[in-house]
């Protein structure tokens, strides 16, 4: 009942003619999927670029890596959800544990930052996961919940398809070590049972929840078979049509 989302993101890669080249050929190739839903989030500059490639590809979603939780003023830098919309994202990436890690992101401002894409319209994929350490003291489940407690603080949710939740296990991005599709499902199981707590079952069920940390093609369909993984957020396997096409193809 769930569509699958394969979302890509680019992180700060990619100049405008390199990304030219990768969306035309994904768009030959997956652009006209329809029992799943794809989305590129590439980086501000090429947004625009990027819209006209995918305009007209109905299951094929622009997002944006980040966005300020005002409309507009004096925040040198920041980009709004208004700004986003203007430019054709339907998409928004926050709280991205490289986010969090280097650049002040806290609970509070993913907060914020949901409170202010809904707002707009634009659908979230929040990002939420526990470092090594976490991971090897076996505190991957607590973590991941306060991490989602803490960032739905205060939202109203009237239907699960305006929100994604991205499980991205910090160890796992860009390692080559994907978290096991076992343990990640039940951990997307634990993290379905807070958003139950919260929103209440149904909207629980409709809430799209995505595996991100070394998706390659080689894994994605086991991640794909749990019962509780609805996709994949994907970085460096999404630089490169061929595997993000196969990815998209799980
Ligand atoms: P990799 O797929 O490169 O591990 O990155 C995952 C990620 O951080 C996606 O947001």
């Amino acid at each position: 009942m769930r569509t699958p989302l394969l979302a890509a993101n680019w992180k700060m890669n990619m100049a405008r003619q390199d990304a030219n080249t990768l969306v035309k050929d994904l768009m030959a190739a997956v652009g006209n999927v329809r029992d799943r839903d794809v989305a590129i989030c590439p980086p501000f500059h090429l947004l625009a670029d990027v819209e006209k490639l995918v305009e007209g590809h109905e299951n094929v979603y622009l997002g944006a890596q980040d966005l300020h939780w005002k409309d507009s003023g004096a925040f040198t830098g920041e980009v709004s959800a208004p700004m986003l919309k203007d430019v054709g994202c339907r998409m928004v990436i926050i709280g991205h544990s490289e986010r969090r890690a280097m650049f002040g992101e806290t609970d509070e401002t993913c907060a914020k930052k949901l409170a202010a894409a809904m707002q707009h319209g634009l659908v979230p994929i929040l990002c939420v996961g526990e470092s090594l350490e976490q991971h090897e003291a076996g505190k991957t489940v607590d973590i991941v919940k306060a991490q989602l407690r803490a960032d739905l603080e205060g939202l109203t949710l009237d239907d699960g398809n305006k929100l994604v939740i991205a499980y991205e296990p910090i160890w796992a991005i860009g390692t080559g070590k994907a978290d096991t599709a076992e343990n990640a499902n039940n951990t997307m199981i634990a993290l379905r049972k807070v958003l139950a707590e919260i929103f209440g079952e149904e909207i629980a069920q409709q809430v799209r929840l995505l595996y991100g940390g070394s998706v390659k093609p080689a894994n994605i369909a086991g991640f794909m078979a749990c019962s509780d993984i609805d996709g994949a957020l994907v970085g460096g396997a999404s630089l490169k049509a061929e595997s993000f096409s196969q990815i998209v193809n799980y």
